[in-house]
């Protein structure tokens, strides 16, 4: 499959299959976005993989608890979508994944988040790749996640990557056309 159809095939997945992925695959989706361009060639992005059940549902506890307060707090515009796309403060993919991929960047170096996105997306694509979904979650209680996981000060959580086979029916959301995005002078 061509890069194009793969970035039109790739959703967001919020349901997995109990199946246990190939840990290979996992490592090569490491592999591709190691390859993304970073500020100075400092490739500030590190990986965490968590796999254990205990883990897994400690860590889900620690960001429904942010979730929860968050949901409480939020309103308007934002209360109305999340109610409209049936979020909630519930977030059973972090135990329900076969696997949780950390993603942190190392904040000395110049431009490491815009770098540590840009292997997210590199990620995204090769777990495509290999038939595997996930979610870019962003957690309200970065600290509270980061004190748990025990990474030194330098680092910063990114994003937390659930991932296995698919098993959300959820369609693929329309983007914008071409013409709406891109202006040629
Ligand atoms: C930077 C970023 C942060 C996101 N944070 C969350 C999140 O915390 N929870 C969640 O369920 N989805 C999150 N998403 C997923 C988006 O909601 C999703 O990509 C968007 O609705 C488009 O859907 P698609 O990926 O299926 O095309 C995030 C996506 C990005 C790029």
């Amino acid at each position: 499959m061509n890069l194009l159809d793969l970035a039109k095939k790739r959703k967001t997945v919020r349901k997995f299959k109990k199946e246990v992925p190939d840990i290979e695959d996992i490592k090569y989706a490491i592999n591709v976005a190691k390859e993304a361009p970073s500020g100075k060639n400092d490739q500030p992005w590190r990986f965490i993989l968590v796999s254990k059940k205990e883990d897994k549902e400690k860590i889900r506890e620690i960001c429904e608890k942010g979730e929860r307060e968050f949901y409480e707090k939020s309103k308007g515009e934002l209360r109305e979508w999340l109610k409209k796309m049936g979020f909630s403060w519930k977030k059973p993919f972090l135990s329900e994944a076969p696997f949780l991929l950390f993603v942190y960047s190392h904040t000395k170096s110049p431009f490491s988040r815009e770098s540590v996105w840009l292997s997210i997306g590199y990620l995204l694509l090769a777990l495509e790749e290999r038939g595997l979904g996930t979610v870019t979650y962003t957690p309200t209680n970065f600290k509270d996640i980061s004190d748990y996981m025990g990474l030194p000060k330098e680092y910063r959580l990114e994003v937390i990557l659930p991932i296995g086979y698919p098993d959300d029916s959820k369609p693929k959301y329309e983007r914008k056309s071409l013409d709406e995005i891109l202006t040629i002078l």
